[in-house]
């Protein structure tokens, strides 16, 4: 993974083949034989019920590996991982996962103040691209301009290992949208409006 990692820097990253690559490698790894996977499974107890918990397996800056274990019906709701590719692989359970694509910005805005500071809340529409059940040893992918925002649902108690390329960083937070599922955008089929809030913008 580390070599494969690093072609993230080429000036002409071809990202698809790198999941490829990289889902070929993780079909190789048999996680749970790994000790500090072992113990994670040995050691569950729901510490954080109503969420997922999670453990990091590996970091270093190009990529990382996490493992979440959830609770059926357990979720994440819609977020990003901004300039991130990223592979989902299911080791034992059932998962919903939905992708969508950000298509446009709202020219609408709205001001809020949460939890005593002013916060900007802009509007963009997405637009669902799949929406997959994903069993044992099948995996989900996203890439920096493609299916890059997602939701989760456990459909039974689910162990996950998810890879992120590049790792984490203060460039990578996370947005997370409001989506209004009620109906679709202009009558077009999976697209909907999404709420989130700005936080480059500081009052
Ligand atoms: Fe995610």
């Amino acid at each position: 993974m580390t070599k494969i990692a690093k072609t993230q820097h080429n000036l002409l990253w071809n990202q698809k083949k790198y999941i490829e690559q990289a889902q070929k490698l993780l079909h190789q790894y048999n996680f749970e034989a790994f000790k500090n996977v072992r113990d994670a499974f040995d050691n569950y107890n729901d510490a954080t019920s109503e969420t997922s918990d999670f453990i990091n397996l590996h970091y270093e800056i190009d990529f990382q590996i996490s493992l979440f274990q959830l609770e059926k019906g357990e979720s994440f709701s819609h977020h990003d991982h901004p300039s991130m590719s990223g592979i989902t692989n299911v080791i034992s359970g059932e998962l919903q996962i939905k992708n969508y694509n950000l298509v446009s910005q709202l020219n609408k805005s709205r001001k809020v103040i949460l939890q005593g500071e002013k916060k900007t809340i802009r509007k963009c529409t997405i637009q669902e691209v799949s929406d997959k059940i994903l069993a044992p040893n099948s995996f989900s992918s996203l890439t920096t301009t493609k299916r890059n925002i997602h939701s989760v649902i456990s459909n039974d108690f689910t162990q996950l290992v998810d890879i992120f390329t590049p790792a984490y960083n203060s460039a990578t937070r996370p947005i997370n949208y409001n989506v209004d599922e009620s109906g679709f955008y202009q009558n077009k089929k999976g697209l909907f409006v999404a709420e989130y809030e700005d936080f480059t913008l500081i009052d």
